[in-house]
């Protein structure tokens, strides 16, 4: 969480900054700031609120300095004030620091530098690094490089920092740990950022910085150390996806445009993981998603960790992978498997699930399956796949291989897209384990294949028929407070989502239910004033999906039923309907969370709220 962003070249940093901090809002946007040298004096301007507030502030008071960093802010320490806002400066106001982390021994450090004359203007972790390194230069340290990297061996906690000096105007210092950093490398030129976007439309080229490294970035170049001082030597590499993808494109919000994009994903999943060409009876594996054999090998478990959404998704892959490959698999939010894990189970695949890549807690479980396992014997070592969008993000790093779900950089906080590419990469991974495993018919193959690939024109059709009556519903939820969501088996994860996706951009609180789990306690809160939006699709739960349904009517709660179009009886049952085409109930979770993802967000759009920054969140958590 917090992005940041440095530039050092021969154009004017300020708009660099602020065109790189708004690509970067999405990883947090309570307060934002930059800091720039000029004429040997530090000109820093931060600002509490969205980045339209600092860029108002900016347009009053220019420079023209080519160096700088900026920031925009995720609070973890200290209100979301402009006090408290990045970036920091020493007692003196001679160096400038922004970081994107956590430094957990702040409150030690805090100590110690006030004892030693610093004095601290806000409440933020952050402010230690600053007084920190100004405290390594009055120890001895002999120029900004290694004063930075005397002050990184006392800091604990994970952090990604930039730091300037009005000192040393001709050179930049960054390091990472444990939190995003990257080089951008253009022509005299050279950035620093949290996340790609913030710096592709200067640069194609970067160079990512892994955890124990700092550099020092000039005109001239960007030399490399680890925080022992030794020189690294990497390649830098070119980014390959387009940035007008990250543009709304004439949708009014980016999380409506990646709504709409839900059918493309699935599209390219379907060209990239099966075989277009197979058919039943053939001898070839209908599936191509290019995992080493030593991820099948005597493959006996599975275990997926994840957060939100991504949780969500896993949930759905679980049921597959127990339906179609009948592998025993578990799930656990990731915060909980990092403390508890289970004990080891041999043969054993780890899944790591994140639309980010670099979401701390499952980073660090995947982290921990990775070193728990290693001085086992073989048939407790780790095997780690990542399931992401994003290729090249830190998750990728740690893992064995990756299932590219092909759903791009998303920028709206309310995932929907990624959580579609994430359950293409569950159908594939299942269906193939099941094809090799030969816990499937070829008949039931060719049945799934051939779902599979109506999909996109299914999603198309909920898109084309269902948004304006969704929109128009909508506003019979302006006085809602409480929500219900309803879902059996395979669509029981669909309820969660949904009560996900209403509360994080509407504010509205909303639980998700096993149906069936009702009546042993949450009934109790139903009246006419709590919606309920039960999900019925034709299949094994249908009719307990229904009568569960038909309990929360009995209590006067509003009912809405995501039901199959061929449903005659629905609109009996419910008082509101909204219809998907029929489909296989092992593939209804793609179209079922359609109507969810469409309802929360006309809900949101209709109470005037933030569809794409909701409050309080960001959408890339790289803290704990
Ligand atoms: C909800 C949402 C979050 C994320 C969660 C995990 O819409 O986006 O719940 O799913 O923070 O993030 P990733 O997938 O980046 O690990």
């Amino acid at each position: 969480m917090c992005g940041i962003v440095g530039y050092i070249g021969d154009k004017p940093a300020q708009s660099i900054l602020v065109s790189g901090l708004e690509k970067l809002e999405y990883r947090g946007y309570d307060s934002a700031g930059v800091a720039t040298v000029v004429e040997g004096n530090l000109d820093c301007i931060r600002a509490k609120g969205k980045l339209h507030n600092l860029r108002e502030k900016i347009e009053v008071a220019s420079n023209r300095a080519p160096i700088g960093i900026g920031h925009t802010r995720w609070a973890t320490h200290g209100k979301p004030e402009e006090y408290n806002a990045h970036p920091h400066t020493d007692t003196k106001r001679r160096l400038a620091v922004v970081q994107n982390g956590i430094i957990e021994n702040y409150r030690e450090l805090r100590e110690e530098l006030k004892q030693q004359g610093h004095e601290f203007r806000s409440e933020t972790d952050t402010e230690v690094i600053p007084h920190l390194i100004c405290q390594c230069f009055e120890d001895g340290a002999e120029n900004l490089m290694s004063a930075v990297q005397q002050a990184v061996h006392k800091l604990s906690g994970a952090f990604a920092i930039a730091v300037i000096s009005a000192d040393y105007p001709d050179e930049m210092v960054i390091a990472r740990q444990q939190a995003p950093l990257i080089i951008g490398i253009g022509e005299g030129e050279y950035f620093c950022a949290s996340d790609t976007p913030a710096i592709v439309q200067y640069t194609r080229t970067i160079l990512p910085l892994e955890n124990g490294e700092m550099a020092r970035l000039t005109r001239d170049g960007a030399e490399v150390y680890t925080f022992d001082g030794a020189k690294v030597r990497r390649t830098p590499h070119s980014i390959t996806w387009n940035p007008i993808a990250v543009e709304k494109q004439g949708f009014r919000h980016f999380m409506a445009k990646e709504i709409y994009e839900q059918p493309a994903v699935v599209r390219t999943c379907l060209e990239a993981y099966l075989d277009l060409d197979w058919t039943p009876g053939s001898n070839k594996s209908p599936f191509k998603l290019d995992l080493p054999e030593s991820i099948y090998k005597d493959l006996e478990n599975i275990q997926i960790v994840a957060c939100g959404t991504s949780l969500h998704a896993g949930m759905i892959g679980k049921y597959l992978l127990e339906e179609l490959a009948q592998i025993p698999t578990a799930i656990q939010y990731a915060s909980e498997f990092r403390y508890s894990p289970p004990p080891l189970t041999p043969n054993t695949l780890t899944i790591g699930i994140t639309q980010s890549g670099e979401t701390a807690d499952t980073l660090a479980a995947v982290e921990i399956e990775q070193s728990r396992r290693k001085d086992k014997e073989p048939k407790y070592y780790s095997r780690l796949l990542a399931v992401t969008n994003r290729t090249d993000s830190a998750i990728t790093r740690v893992v064995d291989c990756v299932i590219d779900t092909h759903a791009g950089m998303e920028i709206g906080v309310a995932a929907t897209k990624t959580f579609m590419g994430q359950l293409m990469a569950f159908y594939f991974l299942s269906l193939d384990l099941a094809h090799r495993r030969g816990t499937i018919t070829v008949d039931r193959m060719a049945e799934i294949i051939t779902g599979l690939k109506v999909l996109p024109s299914q999603i198309e059709v909920i898109l084309e028929t269902q948004e304006k009556y969704i929109e128009e519903l909508s506003h019979s939820f302006l006085e809602t407070r409480d929500a219900i969501f309803l879902g059996r088996g395979i669509n029981f994860p669909i309820a969660l989502e949904g009560a996900l996706k209403l509360k994080e951009i509407s504010y509205i609180h909303a639980e998700g239910y096993p149906s069936g789990e009702m009546k042993h306690g949450p009934i109790a809160l139903l009246d006419a004033k709590v919606p309920v939006i039960a999900i019925t699709m034709p299949g094994k739960v249908y009719e307990k999906a229904v009568s569960n349904a038909q309990e929360a009517k009995a209590r006067d709660s509003h009912l809405y039923g995501v039901v199959a179009a061929s449903d005659k009886d629905a609109a009996e049952i419910f008082d509101k309907v909204l219809p998907v085409p029929d489909v296989d109930e092992l593939l209804s979770p793609v179209l079922t969370v359609i109507p969810m993802q469409l309802m929360s967000y006309h809900i949101a759009a209709m109470r005037g709220l933030d569809v794409d920054q909701p409050r309080n969140l960001a959408k890339s958590v790289t803290v704990e």
